[in-house]
């Protein structure tokens, strides 16, 4: 059976190579980060994903799941090399290739036999060619026979090992039979469509794919914003459009707006690869400027009730940029936090899962924040609780109970996630985003 590589052990990496282990592939995981490594190969994710641990320890009990540090090794034993490496944004909006190009300089230094290289992390069109130029130049006359390819993944982070395993198709981007021929035989078992493009095709279908995902969410905002002005639900507007299979309910939630390590950064890489090759961005640039927007909002929701923010402690319920993940990177409720702290409140913020990620980022950040171990000690003295991550638990929180500890009773649901009906019922004062500009919805 073909051996397998994976460079770069983030969240796509270790996902990956844990998946393909479970399906009976011999992988190998590699990084640079030692103490990472460390975690992995006692079976320990360095993240929080659901199904992930079981996956990594079932890999590693069956002799199937390896991880290193020695790159060279493990490139030459492998004949697939997946690039699962980070890609992070440069000032413009551009993509920074530093960690890529690495990689490719790497494996061109250790291409014993034919290997197929396969783009995993979201790079921009023409980043496959620059990989194989780059291994070409450095092997000159006696470069042995290699492929460059492109495999998107399209992982949503807390079902990303579902989205792995179940995924709503495969996307393959070659330029040769041979390449064409070990994805394919890779991806047998998927009960899915299976796309065969070009590289180009396959790199554009990622940002396209993640930009248009985050335009629906702007879209809604959008409409929210309107549903303000008007006395509408946007909730109900999303809900009647959803029912339309042409447009679907899915990434319909109007709310606070979008965050993680994906939409923010793909949506300015898409718009600066469009700008440079001459095109009109306007579209996706609004669809930024909505989001950036949308915590402002919120700021205003709170200013309508409190008036003036300064002094006021306000809690964060939810500070991972979604549910499910512990992972905080572009968080809204961190944009909150700092609009908040430049107004002089008294920040509390609390997650169920993401805290350690939280101080690691907040910690010494701020002078007035404090950290809860719980939603109810967050609510203790609180002028306001904002709810910034749409975790399932927090619907079920005892808010009679928060209504006593708080100071006064104020809740900005920035997910749209809780019964305004209700919450009215127990005392509360209750605003949500794109529920008819009234403080509550009725
Ligand atoms: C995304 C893509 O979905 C995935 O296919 C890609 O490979 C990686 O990027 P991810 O970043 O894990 O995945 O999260 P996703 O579930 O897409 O949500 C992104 C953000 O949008 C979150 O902050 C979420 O809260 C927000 N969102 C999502 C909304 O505000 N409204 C919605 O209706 C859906």
């Amino acid at each position: 059976m073909v051996r397998l590589c994976v460079v770069g052990m983030g969240h796509v990496g270790v996902v990956t190579a844990s998946c393909f282990a479970g399906l009976g592939y011999s992988v190998t995981g590699v990084d640079k980060d030692h103490d990472k490594l460390m975690l992995l190969s006692q079976g320990k994710p360095p993240f929080f994903e659901p199904g992930l641990s079981e996956l990594l320890r079932g890999g590693i009990d069956k002799d199937l799941l390896f991880f290193t540090e020695d790159f060279d090794e493990a490139i030459k034993a492998s004949e697939v090399i997946f690039i699962c490496v980070g890609t992070p944004s440069l000032e413009d909006g551009s993509v920074d290739l530093t960690q890529v190009e690495e990689v490719a300089r790497g494996i061109a230094a250790n291409l014993n036999d034919y290997k197929l290289i396969v783009g995993k992390s979201t790079v921009p069109v023409g980043t496959a060619k620059k990989i194989k130029q780059t291994i070409k130049l450095i092997n000159g006359d006696n470069c042995p026979d290699f492929d460059v390819s492109s495999n998107p993944e399209f992982l949503k982070e807390g079902s990303a090992v579902n989205d792995f395993l179940f995924p709503d198709r495969v996307v393959l981007g070659v330029d040769s039979k041979r390449a064409e021929i070990i994805l394919k035989d890779l991806y047998r078992d998927f009960d899915c469509p299976v796309l065969t493009t070009d590289i180009a095709t396959s790199e554009i279908i990622k940002y396209a794919s993640n930009a248009f995902l985050a335009m629906k969410i702007s879209y809604i905002n959008l409409v929210a914003d309107m549903c303000d002005k008007v006395g509408a639900n946007v909730h109900h507007v999303a809900d009647g459009m959803g029912y339309d299979r042409r447009i679907n309910r899915e990434f319909l939630s109007a709310g606070a707006g979008y965050g993680g390590s994906c939409f923010p950064k793909d949506v300015k890489a898409f718009t600066s690869l469009a700008a440079d090759l001459g095109i009109n961005v306007s579209l996706l640039r609004e669809v930024d400027r909505i989001n950036e927007k949308r915590i402002c909002l919120i700021v205003k929701r709170l200013e309508d009730t409190l008036w003036v923010c300064k002094d006021k402690k306000i809690s964060v319920l939810g500070m991972a940029f979604k549910c499910n993940t512990d992972d905080v990177r572009e968080s809204p409720a961190l944009k909150l936090i700092s609009k908040l702290a430049d107004k002089g409140c008294q920040i509390c913020c609390y997650d169920p899962k993401a805290m350690s990620n939280v101080r690691a980022q907040l910690n010494g950040l701020y002078e007035l924040i404090s950290f809860a171990e719980s939603p109810y000690e967050a609510a203790r003295g609180a002028d306001a609780l904002v709810f910034m991550t749409d975790w399932p638990e927090f619907g079920k929180l005892d808010f009679l109970k928060i209504k006593e500890l708080m100071r006064s009773p104020i809740i900005v649901d920035g997910r749209g996630m809780l019964h305004a009906h209700d919450l009215e019922e127990t005392g509360f004062l209750y605003q949500g985003l794109g529920l008819g500009g009234r403080l509550s919805c009725q």
